[in-house]
């Protein structure tokens, strides 16, 4: 039936052909083409014409005349997530949720759906304000999601039974939380829209399949039509959906980043499948502040908030050793503290930049920086670098402590104990200022640091003051200034 309704889209320039081609024929790029089921472009023109003549133009509206109205939020309940949220699920809101196989996300949305749950059943029962709903960390003010059905985890990749047997497993017991194992996209849609859940969960997105498309589920293809329809249900219904998404090894291709335009908000696991410490990080976010971090520890009994991080991402060494500098990282409200590892160690004919956790391109920046304005050089050298626990670090305020890691090892000297330093590196030697540096330097003396070296613009007016007690902070301008300054302390 709809089958002849295919054609192939390009995913680089959006040109379409009526077959599959290995190459695209309108932007010559390889291996691009994906199936689709829209309607052909043909087909749009002419009801593009015939609509000009025919349906009657929608009315206009100037800004001042439109209600500003705050969104209806619904508060998980845990509220490590909430806070990663901006404050809780949406109405009618699309969340994709990204990460490793493995990392907890089926986990964190079984007990979220649990909260919700129990709070729509004594809110139904009490009729009064609702029982045990914590004010969300955002501290914003909440108005509810209007009172429609509970709560649907829809499973494709485990049966009911696993997932039952998982909610044991957390301590959910009696939960009532809707399940639904099934895989087929146009049954899922039925069912959302005769069940009109609050909220549903799709765990996940990668085993859903359309029947209107020939490809297999999982690729690009059934990836994003499945989720450009269950985008649509949601917006027209006001049904929150929840997407789990699983990072494929390739990457970009068919995992969560191909959606990310489509949904609402996009927040991705991050950590060490191996370490017990979770973060989950808001990356996009039409109804709240981007980068804002949750932090969880993975249990037996399920994903537990952290409510006081800074210092989980510290390795704990006995002594302090080369190649190890801390530094404060706030992404979104919180400072977190987190070491950097770097070892340089003598490298064949093409050595190697390696980093984890840190952008590669910015390691060669730095190593170049560092061999121009410092005079030292890695050129013969393997250069790795790593921030401890998995987690991501973005901001270039870590290219201080990089680079003083990397001179560490370098010279096989260790920093000084109680040793910090955060700051950006630009291209000319200079040491930047990183964003809300004195909140950075508090949580620093807070957890018992003695040195710091920061950008000379982030030094504290008051250094001797009792927010900085204990902390000696030494201010720098340049990246030679800094490498002095370390070369004397050690
Ligand atoms: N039966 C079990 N007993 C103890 N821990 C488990 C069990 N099943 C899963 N886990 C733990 O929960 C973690 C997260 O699993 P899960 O939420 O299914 O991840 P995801 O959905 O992201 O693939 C696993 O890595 C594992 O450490
Ligand atoms: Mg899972």
């Amino acid at each position: 039936m709809a089958k002849d309704k295919i054609h192939y889209v390009c995913t680089e320039c959006g040109g379409t052909s009526p077959k599959w081609l290995g190459k695209c024929p309108h932007c010559a790029a390889w291996n691009t083409l994906v199936e689709s089921a829209l309607q052909a472009p043909e087909a749009g023109k002419n009801r593009y014409a015939a609509g000009l003549a025919l349906a009657p133009a929608s009315p206009l509206s100037a800004l001042a005349d439109i209600e500003a109205s705050e969104v209806a939020r619904s508060p998980t309940g845990i509220d490590e997530l909430d806070r990663a949220l901006g404050g809780g699920m949406v109405e009618g809101g699309v969340l994709l949720i990204g990460g490793d196989p493995g990392i907890g996300k089926s986990t964190l949305l079984l007990q979220a759906l649990d909260g919700m749950q129990r709070r729509f059943d004594a809110r139904l029962s009490a009729a009064g304000p609702p029982q045990g709903a914590k004010a969300p960390s955002g501290g914003r003010e909440l108005h509810e999601m209007s009172d429609r059905g509970g709560t649907l985890y829809v499973t494709g990749e485990e049966s009911a039974a696993q997932v039952a047997a998982r909610a044991r497993r957390l301590g959910l017991d009696g939960s009532r939380v809707q399940v639904l194992a099934e895989t087929g996209l146009e049954k899922i849609i039925a069912t959302l829209s005769a069940s009109q859940p609050q909220i549903a969960v799709i765990d996940s997105i990668q085993t859903l399949y359309s029947e209107q498309l020939t490809s297999a589920p999982g690729s690009v293809a059934q990836v994003r039509e499945c989720a450009a329809h269950l985008t649509r249900l949601a917006k027209s219904s006001g049904i929150a959906i929840v997407l789990v998404g699983h990072v494929t090894k390739e990457g970009a291709l068919a995992g969560p980043r191909v959606l990310e335009h489509m949904v609402d908000t996009v927040l991705y696991f991050e950590g060490d499948t191996h370490s017990a410490f979770r973060l989950v990080r808001a990356v996009k976010n039409r109804y709240g502040a981007v980068n804002e971090i949750g932090v969880f520890a993975m249990t037996e009994r399920g994903l537990k908030g952290v409510s006081n991080p800074s210092a989980i991402f510290l390795s704990q060494h006995s002594a302090p050793a080369p190649g190890s500098c801390v530094m404060v990282t706030l992404e979104g409200t919180r400072p977190l503290l987190v070491e950097i590892q770097a070892l340089v160690d003598s490298g064949g004919p093409s050595p190697r930049r390696l980093s984890v956790g840190l952008e590669r391109d910015r390691l060669a920046m730095l190593l170049a920086v560092l061999h121009r304005h410092a005079a030292i050089s890695c050129a013969d050298q393997d250069v790795f670098v790593n921030a401890v626990g998995g987690v991501q670090i973005s901001e270039p305020a870590a290219d201080l402590a990089v680079l003083l890691a990397i001179y560490s090892s370098l010279r096989g000297k260790a920093l000084p104990k109680g040793f910090v330093a955060f700051g950006e590196v630009g291209l000319a030697g200079e040491v930047r200022p990183a964003p809300r540096g004195q909140e950075r330097l508090k949580e620093a003396a807070k957890l018992g640091f003695g040195v710091a070296v920061v950008p000379q613009a982030n030094a504290p007016k008051n250094p001797g003051g009792k927010d900085f007690e204990g902390l000696t902070i030494h201010a720098v301008e340049r990246v030679e200034q800094a490498i002095e300054l370390v070369r004397g302390l050690t």
